[in-house]
């Protein structure tokens, strides 16, 4: 299958091309390799997937739309599975542009590369962002979701109305995936995870918002992988025409939650740090952050039922897999 994987320099694009390499695809990945955070980690990801030879990387910014018209004429995708974004809650409100190329813009060029060249499926991330400050748990794809706390929460939110939009009009198949707290190795270094364990090895206080009082849904990287590569077998077909709610459509179009399904409190979290560190944290507490919500918890019956997906990678192992990582990558 020819795939294009974008944002394949980040995080999850990164580990979500080394899954499939070696399974017969002919991949290509781009990134704008952004100063977001650390390019050089960014290009590292880059180099650890130097030696697959089915897959190819470009750098193309998903915002320069005759470049994304050419990549889509060229290469023929026959899938998609679309990572690239400006990710984060707290920068949206520094830099809300950036928001608006990437995740808008960016967004609206590869729907329309899909449009216009036959791509049997798009798989795109959305966020659990979007659920903003939802007082409903466990958070579920038919929740109301019209009411999102951060602009990053609201081009999510965005990516997937259009992509209903694009399912609709051009009978396009997408499937969105709203990601929970993604962890582990080669991780981003603006997540908690990254920055607790750097001050937590400097001996340095780390700032622990809302007092600690948080608790989120982490998801281990290959849990989050695992359930990409069994979504993307998955194309969606137009389902029920009486009752169209927030995932049901009479387009081919699909929303999945994808989490480990479990909360875990911030400060059991920061324990696990502890123990897999062999070092105490020093906290420094502060106030909630805007934009910011205290807890998120996925229901992920859905996927379950659609894929099988079933995550089994608890924080704990999870997080001593990511300090083990993070002490060899940095040699400290
Ligand atoms: N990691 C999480 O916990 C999490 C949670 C919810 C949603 N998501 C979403 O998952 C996706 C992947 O996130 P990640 O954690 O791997 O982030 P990441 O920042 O590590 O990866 C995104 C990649 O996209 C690239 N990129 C950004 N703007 C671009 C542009 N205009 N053109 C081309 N490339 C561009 C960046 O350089 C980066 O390498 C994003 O869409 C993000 O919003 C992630």
């Amino acid at each position: 299958m020819k795939l294009l994987i974008t944002g394949m320099a980040g995080f999850i694009g990164h580990a979500v091309a080394r899954r499939l390499s070696g399974n017969g695809h002919d991949i290509v990945g781009i990134d704008n390799l952004n100063a977001y955070y650390d390019v050089s980690l960014k290009q590292a990801r880059l180099d650890d997937l130097s030696g697959c030879s089915d897959v190819r990387f470009e750098r193309v910014d998903l915002a320069d739309r005759d470049a994304m018209a050419l990549l889509f004429e060229k290469e023929r995708f026959e899938r998609v599975i679309h990572l690239a974004a400006q990710p984060g809650v707290r920068y949206s409100l520094e830099n809300p542009h950036a928001y608006v190329d990437a995740n808008l813009v960016g967004h609206m060029n590869v729907l329309e590369g899909c449009r216009h060249h036959g791509v049997k499926h798009l798989v795109y991330a959305s966020s659990s962002s979007v659920y903003g400050a939802n007082d409903k748990i466990p958070f579920a794809t038919d929740d109301n979701v019209d009411h999102p706390i951060s602009l990053y929460a609201a081009t999510k939110k965005a990516n997937e109305l259009m992509a209903h939009t694009y399912s609709h009009l051009y009978d396009l198949p997408t499937t969105g995936l709203r990601f929970f707290t993604v962890y582990g190795p080669w991780g981003r270094p603006d997540m908690a995870l990254f920055k607790f364990t750097r001050a937590i090895l400097e001996g340095r206080p780390l700032e622990v918002f809302n007092h600690g009082e948080m608790s989120r849904d982490f998801t281990y990287i290959d849990d989050i992988v695992e359930g990409v590569v069994r979504v993307l077998d998955i194309v969606p077909t137009p389902r029920g025409t009486s009752e169209v709610t927030t995932d049901t459509s009479t387009a081919p179009y699909a929303l999945y939650n994808i989490g480990h399904g479990s909360p875990v409190s911030l400060m059991d979290f920061i324990h696990a740090i502890e123990k897999a560190t062999g070092q105490q944290a020093i906290c420094d507490f502060k106030d909630m952050q805007p934009g910011d919500v205290p807890r998120t918890w996925a229901d992920t019956e859905a996927l379950f039922a659609a894929t099988g997906y079933c995550p089994s990678v608890s924080v704990e192992d999870g997080v001593a897999r990511f300090v083990e990582w993070y002490r060899a990558y940095y040699g400290v």
